[in-house]
Parts: structure tokens; sequence; C-alpha cells
């Protein structure tokens, strides 16, 4: 976990209340949290839910992976250690949005359990849904739709998850979707009918 540096802070609570915001929107916050190898179809689930979400009247957001990267965290890596901080900051990001009202998706490998679990750890109960994206290993890499794992495979990238780096599933997802048979827009309305059927949509 991060270090607390700053000292002679203090939390202020606003006027404006989460509560309040909720029902101005008509729906409850909440972080959809996608997980799953790369090129499993985290983001293009993630993008179709948000969606399908948006089309409902919803008000979403999307983080993601790659984007993300090349703003917000664009001085981290993939050691272990930057992958901590990568999921640590887009966990609190995915709680302000939250704590706005906003359905808020996020799409990023987040290998390692504990990272996730922390994120888990910063929200309410039933507040974070984790979703585990489930593809084989073979079917990824057979998609490799960047031609990541080739180059991963020929040495060419280090710390590549899968290959030479850890993915460590879900041992407890609210959702798994089974990626590897099903097409995006199925995989979408299980999503949307866990959200209903659990009483998010408002
Ligand atoms: S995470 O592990 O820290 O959650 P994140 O989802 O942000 O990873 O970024 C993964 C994306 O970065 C992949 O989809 C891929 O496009 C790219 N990438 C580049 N290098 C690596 C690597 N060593 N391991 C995994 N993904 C990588």
């Amino acid at each position: 976990m991060a270090e607390q540096k700053a000292t002679n802070v203090t939390w202020h609570d606003h006027r404006v209340t989460r509560k309040e915001r909720e029902q101005i929107k008509n729906q409850r916050g909440a972080v959809l949290w996608f997980t799953g190898l790369s090129a499993c179809g985290k983001s293009t689930i993630a993008n179709t839910v948000d969606h399908k979400l948006h089309a409902l009247g919803k008000h979403t957001y999307l983080l993601d992976g790659d984007n993300i990267r090349m703003g917000l965290n664009k001085n981290l890596g993939f050691s272990a250690e930057d992958r901590a901080e990568n999921i640590r900051r887009i966990g609190e990001v995915a709680k302000l949005f939250a704590d706005a009202g906003v359905i808020t998706s996020t799409a990023f490998i987040s290998p390692y359990r504990v990272d996730r679990d922390n994120v888990r750890a910063l929200l309410q109960p039933g507040e974070f849904i984790e979703i585990f994206v489930d593809a084989s290993l073979e079917t990824c890499e057979k998609r490799d739709p960047k031609g990541l794992y080739k180059k991963a495979r020929a040495g060419e990238i280090k710390n590549f998850t899968g290959i030479s780096d850890p993915y460590e599933a879900p041992e407890k997802p609210e959702l798994v979707l089974d990626s590897n048979t099903k097409g995006i827009d199925d995989l979408a309305d299980e999503v949307i009918a866990y959200l209903k059927a659990n009483g998010l949509l408002g």
C-alpha cells in the first residue's frame, strides 16, 4: 500500500452528498472491474457494456488500460511494483467516479489478486463488481490483435502477462464471462443482467 506522505491534511465533507448525486441520476455509483489476460476481450466488452448502459440513460464512464497508461499513468511500466501503483491509482480514480454516482467500468489486466483486493477494500460492500473475463492463454495468443504475444515469445517484451509474468485469476469474482466461446454482445448482456438483478440500475 502507498505510504501517506503529506502531513497536516484534513478530510473535508462536502455539502452535496453522494446520495443526492445518485438520486439526481436515478442510479447507484458502482465500479465494474474487468480483469483478464491481454486480448481476453476486457476493453471490448467494457466498451459494449458502457454503450448499453448509456443507451439505457445511465451516467457512465470507462477507464481503459492503454488510454490511462498514455496519460495519468504514463510514468509506470510493467514491473510488479509499477502494476501495483497503476491499479492503486485507477482504484482511487474509480472510487471518486463511484462517489460521483457514476457507473464506472475499468479494463486493466490487473494480474495480481492483492492489488484487486486492495481496490475492493477502498469501496463499500456491493460497490466493487469484479468481472473475470475468462479466455485461455491459447485463445488470447491466437487472437493477438496487437502482435504482442508474438513479440513476447520472441523475447522482445519482458514481463509479459501470461508468458513471462503471472496472471492470478480471481477466486471469488462477482461474475465470470466465458470469452473462449461466447461473443461480445452476449457477454455484455450478462453484465447488464447482473446489474439489474442486483438493483444497481436504480
Ligand atoms: S496492468 O497489468 O498494469 O493492469 P494494463 O491493463 O494497465 O496492465 O496494461 C496492459 C496493456 O499494456 C496490454 O493490453 C498491452 O497492450 C500493453 N502491454 C505492454 N507491455 C505489456 C506487458 N509486459 N504485459 C502486459 N501488457 C503489456
